[in-house]
C-alpha cells in the first residue's frame, strides 16, 4: 500500500502555466512512473507523461511504440505520485490525426481515465483543427513543434529544425497556429536557437524548449537522459546531470557478488524465533 502524499494544497494547472509567459522560467521534465513523480513533484512546475515511454521505458525503437493504455496507465501513475505539477500526457501517434473527433474522443479518454491537467500532440498548422476540437472541449493542449518524434520516420531520422528560410517560415506558421487553436503553451523541439528565441517573442504563450534556447519561457528534459539512465542514445542537447547507470550497475555487482559469497542475506536480513512476535517484513 503506497503512502499517502503530502499535500500541498494547490496543483498548479494549465492557467498557471500560461500566466507564466515571460515570467520566471518554467521547469519541467518527462514523469512515467510513481516513484519518480514523487521525487520530481516538488521540483518541478510540470510533468510530462511523455510518449517517450514507449522507447525509454518499454524499449520501442520510436514513441510509435506508446499506445493510448500505455500512456493512461504512466499517466496514473505520476498523478498518484504528484500533488503540485501540472500533469500533461502525451497523445500518442494514431490516436488523434485522422479527425477532430477521434481528437476529443482520445483526449477524453486521457482526461477521465488520469486526472491529469491537460494534453500534449504534436504538429502545427496540420493538427490546428484537433488543438481548437479539445480545447472547444474544455481540455486544456500543449502544443509541439520543430522537431516532432513522432514524424522520424517519415522525416528519415531526427533532424534539426530551422536552418533554412523555408523551414523557418514553416515553423513560425505551426507556433502562430497552434497559439491561435487555443493552445496553453508549446514545446519547441530540436530548434536552432535563433529559431526558437524569435518564436518565444512572438507568442503569447509559453514556449518550452527542449534542445531549442535558454529565452524559451521554460525548459524540459526526459528524466532518464537527464540522470544518466538511458541506455541508448542520448540527444546531443542533454545535460547529465546524474550517473544513474554506474550507480545500479555498481549495486548489482556488489549484491551478486554478496549473494555468490553467501554475504546476503546477512543477520540483519532474516528472522528468527527472538525477533518477536507478530512483526512485519
Ligand atoms: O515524449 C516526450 O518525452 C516529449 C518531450 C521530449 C518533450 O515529447
Amino acid at each position: 500500500m503506497a503512502t499517502k502524499l503530502p499535500t500541498t494544497g494547490i496543483r498548479l494547472g494549465a492557467d498557471t502555466i500560461l500566466r507564466r509567459k515571460g515570467a520566471l522560467p518554467i521547469v519541467c521534465l518527462t514523469a512515467y512512473t510513481y516513484p519518480i513523480a514523487r521525487l520530481l513533484d516538488p521540483h518541478v512546475d510540470l510533468l510530462l507523461v511523455g510518449d517517450s515511454v514507449a522507447m525509454v521505458l518499454h524499449g520501442h525503437e520510436t514513441t510509435l511504440g506508446a499506445s493510448l493504455d500505455m500512456m493512461i496507465a504512466h499517466g496514473q501513475a505520476v498523478m498518484r505520485g504528484s500533488a503540485k505539477a501540472c500533469v500533461v500526457v502525451d497523445m500518442p501517434a494514431g490516436t488523434y490525426e485522422d479527425s477532430a473527433e477521434q481528437a476529443v474522443a482520445s483526449a477524453r479518454r486521457i482526461v477521465g481515465e488520469t486526472g491529469c491537467q491537460a494534453v500534449k500532440l504534436e504538429g502545427g498548422v496540420d493538427m490546428a483543427a484537433q488543438i481548437a476540437a479539445i480545447v472547444a472541449a474544455d481540455i486544456p493542449v500543449m502544443g509541439h513543434i520543430g522537431l516532432q518524434p513522432q514524424s522520424v520516420e517519415k522525416d528519415g531520422g531526427y533532424k534539426i529544425k530551422g536552418r533554412t528560410d523555408e523551414n523557418v517560415a514553416a515553423l513560425i506558421a505551426d507556433a502562430l497556429a497552434v497559439e491561435k487553436a487555443g493552445a496553453f503553451s508549446v514545446v519547441i523541439e530540436g530548434t536552432i536557437e535563433p529559431v526558437a528565441a524569435d518564436i518565444t517573442r512572438r507568442l503569447a504563450i509559453p514556449t518550452i524548449g527542449i534542445g531549442a534556447s535558454s529565452d524559451c519561457d521554460g525548459q524540459i528534459l526526459v528524466i532518464d537522459d537527464m540522470v544518466g539512465l538511458t541506455v541508448d542514445r542520448v540527444p546531443k542537447f542533454v545535460k547529465q546531470y546524474a550517473d544513474l547507470r554506474s550507480v545500479i550497475a555498481h549495486a548489482a555487482e556488489r549484491y551478486a557478488s554478496e549473494v555468490r559469497n553467501r554475504e546476503f542475506p546477512g543477520r540483519a536480513h532474516v528472522f528468527s524465533k527472538t525477533n518477536g512476535g507478530d512483526e512485519e517484513a
